[in-house]
């Protein structure tokens, strides 16, 4: 039997790095299967200031990349000299924690003299979802981003709407701040809403009755600030299970919206909201085709990037120079 070194139809090993933020990410793939993952989280170190510190991001990425890189080819069962290529996340996020992984990922490839992959971190977030073929809807919600896409084929990608102000997964975490959840609270604020009433408070349902794909959650978190003003003894689970109500229903009426208004078929949700429960239940209930990561992919890792890296590589998809390739704080993911 072939170990996991060897070669299976031709599909190269592929080391994956993302550093876009404040998690430091390297997984190992071949083709659609991740043979590794391994995520050093900094939570712990941002915690204390209540969000990410990027000048403690970078320094932070840098003294432990090179051993979650050994952690991940160790997990994989694999050596160097096995990989047939590196792929890192070059955009978007903070530019100098990109820098770190972009620039691990460059000299790495340099000195294996193998193909280096510059990877779009949403485009990693829709890989890992996994097995799913376009065309189809890409509804990504993280901490940075809530926006639907639609990925017509790989690499031709079309943006149908976003949030006009802050992004599902920050709305999530400034609400779990209120509540005294800490930061990133998003988890901790789905775990407390499932002992809560969701229908105990009145929240209002934001862009209510605007036909478009945006979506708007900054006025949701304010009313929630003011509700906790008005009514300091709501239970803290009934306010967190009434605003992560109205929040999903927010992603899944654009994400239906948009898959009527298209016509396609298939829904890709991605991004660290789509380890949220309800959201799942909910788009299972509403009957819509829809392929979510496994949770361990959910959130940022770089084996989503490996998974990118190597559907660019089988597909051709690589920029002329990729060792020039710089980071990109704000890269879109159309045309990228
Ligand atoms: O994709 P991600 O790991 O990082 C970004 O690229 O932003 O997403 C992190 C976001 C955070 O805002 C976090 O609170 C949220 O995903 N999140 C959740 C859950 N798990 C993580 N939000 C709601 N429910 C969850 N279970
Ligand atoms: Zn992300």
């Amino acid at each position: 039997m072939p170990g996991p070194a060897e070669s299976k139809g031709g599909a190269p090993l592929v080391l994956g790095i993302d550093t876009s933020c404040d998690d430091t990410g390297v997984g190992v793939a071949r083709g659609p299967v991740v043979l590794a993952n391994v995520v050093e989280s900094q939570t712990a170190l941002h915690a204390r200031f209540g969000g990410v510190m990027p000048e403690l991001a970078s320094r932070e990425h840098l003294e432990v990349i090179a051993d979650v890189a050994q952690r991940a080819l160790a997990e994989a069962g694999v050596t160097l000299a096995d990989l047939g290529a590196v792929a890192a996340t070059r955009g978007p996020g903070l530019v100098g924690a990109l820098l770190v992984g972009l620039s691990y990922g460059k000299a790495l490839a340099w000195g294996l003299g193998v193909p280096f992959v510059p990877v779009h971190h949403l485009e990693g977030h829709l890989a890992a979802a996994g097995g799913a073929e376009p065309p189809f809807i890409a509804l990504l919600a993280s901490g940075g981003h809530t926006a639907l896409f639609a990925v017509h084929a790989w690499g031709q990608v079309e943006e149908l709407g976003r949030s006009r102000d802050d992004a599902a997964g920050e709305a999530f975490d400034k609400v779990a701040r209120l509540l005294g959840l800490g930061y990133p609270g998003g988890a901790a604020l789905a775990q407390l809403a499932a002992t809560g009433d969701d229908q105990a408070l009145s929240l209002p349902q934001p862009m209510q009755g605007h036909k478009g794909l945006d979506f708007s959650f900054s006025g949701l978190k304010t009313a929630v600030a003011l509700l906790l003003e008005r009514q300091p003894d709501a239970r803290p689970a009934d306010v967190a299970a009434s605003f992560e109500r109205v929040v999903v229903t927010s992603l899944v009426n654009g994400a239906a919206r948009a898959l009527s208004q298209t016509g396609m078929q298939r829904l890709v949700v991605a991004g660290g909201v789509a380890a949220n429960a309800r959201l799942r239940r909910e788009f299972a209930a509403a009957g819509i085709d829809v392929a979510f990561p496994p949770p361990a992919l959910a959130t940022d890792n770089g084996a989503m990037i490996a998974l990118a890296g190597g559907q660019r590589l089988a597909s051709g998809r690589l920029p002329p120079a990729p060792f020039t390739a710089d980071a990109e704080p704000y890269l879109p993911l159309v045309g990228a």
